[in-house]
């Protein structure tokens, strides 16, 4: 959500930026814009839609030769994606760009206002920029600082000031990061940005503001110069290329069997020692968005299903604001791909101040979330480009399996431990046995891509599972699905079942198959074009996909890929910009 990209170095950046922007294209955005400084002149160009249409707006301009520059892309949030509210925004002596929101923004236009200042956008950053310039003489830590003092709310800055010939960066609660190169630095929403330059870099902490020349980072703190540690990333340079693939999502998909065995590797080694005892808790409650919340709710059925375990899945929005009535015995996990999604720092800072324990599964090392939790287990998805998470929900959902199977096996639940383990050892081998199978899903891509609307059915974890393949279908597709329970159909939803209607049928269970086969009778007789997906072969249907049988903790992990590619089939035949569908974004860094 919002990118921002910055350079200070001995080449022209224009080509440096634009290419970072398309690296952060990923995180969703609706407009895009770049700023040029060369001694007391800043050039802004600005335009709405794609990167191209920038580039485009670039080519017929007369730019400025320079050294030193931002660029954004801006996931619109106070007004509308127009040229005006594109960053970077500029006030007397002061243009930046930003990523977050700032709350107290209307306030402090006012002031701003009665002081005699004028706005041209509708933006919370006009305001920001606006606000810098009033503190600005001539002193850029004083102006920014005083700035920030009043400022409530979450922002990641890039700023240039007029008269100067350094950049300036700052952050709260948004992600930012340092590059340090050879004669040159970068500032960057992440690494993918700048990783094609330089593989080292500076996280920058709350509080800290960093100077940035050509040649040198001071990164200052209450006035004094702090001497922070130069990280180095192990990102590989091609790991944000598309390797021959159409898509990074379908990519992405093709790397799981190898990203799961990278993941559990560790675990499998060592008889799952290394994972966290849940034992210890007497309730667990799991806090996550999208995707991420849809593959704690698995990690919830398994752990009350087979660990016996109390659990509690939520979604961070309404968790942070709920009174949340804490058993001093709880476990608070938060499931995040990027660690950056606001509402799920929220939910983490919440329990701690409540001294709840908390336990991060999280993907970016780096991230607020793998930082501030109390406990970490990391997946190793590498870089997930395409804006729909695949790769990454498969290792969620994959660590909570491991975490449900240790716990059931520490309360002595578990029969026959050697074959469960067995299992996670032949799952990169099933997945990516199900992947291969891409004809099966384009016959039925073929079936449902000229619909508008489609159900998902399952019963317990085949209804979790039914959540991700409903929101994968809708959000690259654009088709309206929803996913019900399949016993709950019938409680007024049927009604909306018609003629050729897809219904998709998750039945792996084997306790409760009969239930929702008769389930699948219900509205097979209502005219509904029903698909089955499931561990074992139906008689007389039409369209299904059998993948294989597992133990029950991991047969989401062979389901979910078969709905992941029938989504992206589906999004490919209708013709949708499947790695960047409208209006969503990547890291969802606002509440
Ligand atoms: C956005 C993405 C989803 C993701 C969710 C949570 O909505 O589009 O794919 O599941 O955020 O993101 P996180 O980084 O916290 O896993």
């Amino acid at each position: 959500m919002c990118g921002i990209i910055g350079y200070i170095g001995s080449k022209n950046p224009v080509e440096i930026l634009i290419n970072g922007l398309k690296s952060l294209e990923y995180r969703g955005y609706d407009s895009a814009g770049i700023a040029l400084k060369e001694k007391d002149k800043i050039e802004v160009v600005k335009s709405i839609g794609k990167i191209v249409n920038l580039e485009e707006k670039l080519k017929n301009e007369e730019l400025i030769s320079s050294h030193l520059g931002i660029a954004h892309t801006r996931w619109a949030t106070h007004g509308r994606p127009t040229v005006e509210n594109a960053h970077p925004h500029t006030a007397g002596n002061v243009t930046l760009v930003h990523n977050g929101i700032i709350e107290n923004a209307e306030e402090l236009r006012e002031k701003l206002k009665n002081e005699g200042v004028s706005f041209y956008s509708e933006t919370d950053t006009e305001v920001l920029a606006a606000l810098i310039n009033q503190y600005y003489k001539k002193d850029p830590i004083e102006a920014i600082t005083k700035a920030l003092n009043e400022v409530k709310g979450s922002y990641a800055l890039g700023i240039l000031f007029k008269d100067r010939e350094d950049l300036y960066a700052v952050r709260k609660d948004s992600p930012l990061i340092i590059g340090i190169g050879k004669e040159e630095n970068f500032i960057a929403s992440d690494i993918a940005a700048i990783i094609d330059y330089t593989n080292q870099y500076l996280l920058l902490e709350e509080g800290e503001i960093a100077h940035i020349t050509k040649d040198t980072v001071e990164v200052i703190k209450d006035g004094k110069i702090l001497d922070k540690k130069i990280q180095t990333t192990n990102l590989e340079k091609d790991a944000k290329d598309k390797c021959g693939y159409d898509h990074y999502m379908l990519k992405e998909i093709m790397e799981e069997p190898v990203v799961l065995e990278k993941t559990f590797e560790p675990y499998l080694q060592h008889h799952l020692e290394k994972l966290p005892d849940l034992t210890k808790y007497e309730e667990i409650h799991i806090v996550a968005c999208g995707s991420a919340m849809y593959a704690g709710m698995i990690g919830k059925t398994l752990l009350e299903e087979y660990a016996n375990t109390k659990a509690e899945i939520d979604v961070a929005s309404e968790y942070r604001y709920k009174n949340i009535i804490y058993n001093k015995k709880t476990l608070v996990i938060l499931i995040s791909q990027s660690g950056e999604t606001a509402d799920t720092i929220a939910a983490m800072r919440k329990a701690q101040e409540h001294k709840i324990d908390t336990l991060a599964i999280v993907n970016v090392k780096t991230s607020t979330i793998a930082r501030e939790s109390d406990q970490q287990i990391f997946i190793e998805a590498g870089p997930e480009i395409a804006v729909a998470t695949t790769k990454a929900y498969i290792l969620q959902v994959g660590i909570m399996a491991l975490l449900a199977y240790k716990t059931a096996l520490e309360k002595n639940l578990v029969k026959d431990e050697h074959h469960v383990l067995e299992e996670a050892k032949k799952l990169p081998r099933l997945i990516k046995e199900v992947l291969d199978r891409r004809e099966e899903y384009k016959k039925i891509a073929q079936e449902i891509y000229k619909k508008e609307d489609v159900f998902f059915i399952g019963r317990k974890i085949d209804y979790a599972t039914s959540q991700e393949g409903s929101l994968k279908l809708k959000e690259v597709s654009y088709i309206h699905s929803e996913a019900y329970q399949a016993g709950e159909l019938k409680h007024g939803t049927i009604s909306l079942i018609n003629e050729g209607m897809p219904v998709f049928a998750i039945v792996t269970d084997d306790s409760i198959k009969d239930k929702t086969f008769s389930n699948i009778e219900e509205v097979k007789s209502r005219g509904a074009k029903t698909i089955i997906i499931s561990n074992e072969h139906w008689e007389n249907q039409k369209l299904q996909v059998t993948v294989p049988k597992i133990s029950p903790y991991f047969q989401p992990l062979l389901i979910v890929p078969t709905l992941q590619l029938i989504a992206y089939e589906t999004a490919k035949l209708r013709g949708c910009d499947i790695d960047k569908p409208k209006n969503l974004a990547k890291s969802v860094t606002v509440e």
